[in-house]
């Protein structure tokens, strides 16, 4: 049979073996934005299980754009010289490519970590810091009121961004994915739930997605020109008065102009109380929108955790790859096992290869292809 999840794509120069992307996700495990051994163990195990596409976690441009204190940051000497241990083991022995998320939680930042995942805002006294935005708006009760971002302001952010992609450049990662999803500062630009601007970044969908878009500009031209460059997006807010999918489908076009190479499309996370129905695939409709109606190389994502679910989402024209998150925490070696089950063949890491189902000689479980 043949596969569209195991067929190769290419983007610049580069070719992803296969449409399976290891979603962005924070691990809350850093201090001063550096990465560890955690990080080189948690990205290691991706990079040697044959992936299309291995995102690290939100990458902070800024240090007060971490999330909370324990946030991974790319923004000076030592944050660059911490990561290098995961590009030369990437480099040695890897057998997937490796993408940053580059990212600043805006008026989301500043918040505690409790049970693995962002937590409460902390006080000054906790360590908090001062939090900016597009306006003076709280994400929540109890949330910081953030500065808002100036001209002047505006520019030093887009120059983090710019600096961050430098370094993530230098340091070998092989794509970038400007992060303007979940709540977080281009998020908070893009949504008019948070934007209440009446400048030229304001108001209108054009206006309010000006300055993701000169960040997005900037990033790609800072980004080696033949590695690729995209963006993740929350396609809605999921309530009445905030951003939309056809918000979105505006801002894709407009990057697909400044030559994005992908869109990755998740949703939600900038309204604290939003009704979210959550479900098997429930975000791929949007994808499947936004990759329609502006032609860009999409990536879906959410509750996607079954090989079948996600070969039919790229066989069926819904997206170009698809991202996931929890279902690679609970099996990191979820590629080996789509391709076992779909008859395919993954990339294994040579010290690993007696464990290949072909070469221990047992039947695949879930192999949809035949009983033999
Ligand atoms: C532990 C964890 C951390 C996450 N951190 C990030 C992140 O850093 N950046 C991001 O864009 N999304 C983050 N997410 C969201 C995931 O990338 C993904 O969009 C979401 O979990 C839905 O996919 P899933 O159903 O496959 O988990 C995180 C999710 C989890 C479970």
């Amino acid at each position: 049979m043949e596969s569209a999840l195991f067929k190769p794509l290419a983007m610049r120069g580069l070719t992803l073996q296969n449409r399976v992307v290891v979603a962005p996700m924070c691990m809350y495990s850093s201090q001063d934005g550096l990465a560890n051994d955690w990080h080189l163990m948690h990205l290691g195990q991706f990079l040697v299980s044959g992936n299309g596409l291995v995102f690290t976690e939100a990458t902070a441009v800024e240090p007060r754009g971490r999330i909370s204190p324990q946030d991974l940051g790319l923004y000076d000497d030592a944050t660059e010289e911490a990561l290098k241990p995961v590009l030369a083991f990437k480099q040695r022995w890897g057998n997937s490519p490796l993408g940053i998320q580059l990212g600043h939680a805006g008026r989301k930042a500043s918040v505690g970590v409790a049970n693995g995942a962002a937590g409460a805002p902390l006080a000054a006294e906790q360590g908090g810091w001062r939090v900016v935005g597009p306006s003076p708006l709280a994400f929540d009760e109890g949330y910081p009121v953030p500065e808002a971002l100036g001209p002047a302001a505006l520019v030093a952010v887009r120059q983090a961004f710019v600096a961050s992609a430098q370094r993530a450049g230098r340091l070998g990662f092989d794509v970038a994915e400007v992060h303007a999803a979940h709540g977080y500062l281009l998020h908070q630009f893009l949504s008019p739930i948070s934007n209440r601007r009446s400048d030229a970044y304001g108001g209108s969908v054009e206006n309010r997605i000006r300055f993701p878009l000169e960040v997005f500009e900037a990033v790609r031209k800072a980004f080696p020109a033949d590695r690729p460059v995209g963006v993740r997006v929350s396609a809605t807010d999921w309530v009445e008065g905030g951003l939309t999918v056809d918000d979105i489908v505006v801002f894709g076009h407009a990057l697909r102009e400044l030559g994005c190479d992908f869109i990755h499309v998740s949703s939600g996370a900038n309204v604290p109380k939003a009704r979210i129905p959550v479900g098997p695939g429930y975000q791929v409709e949007m994808a499947a929108r936004v990759r329609a109606e502006t032609g860009l190389v999409t990536i879906a994502v959410g509750l996607i955790s079954d090989p079948l679910q996600a070969e039919t989402i790229v066989k069926t024209g819904q997206a170009d790859m698809v991202a996931l998150a929890r279902g690679m925490l609970y099996d990191p070696r979820w590629t080996w096992h789509a391709a076992a089950a779909l008859g395919q063949e993954a990339n294994y890491a040579i010290q690993y290869r007696r464990g290949h189902p072909k070469v221990v000689g047992i039947p695949v479980p879930g192999d949809v292809r035949s009983t033999r």
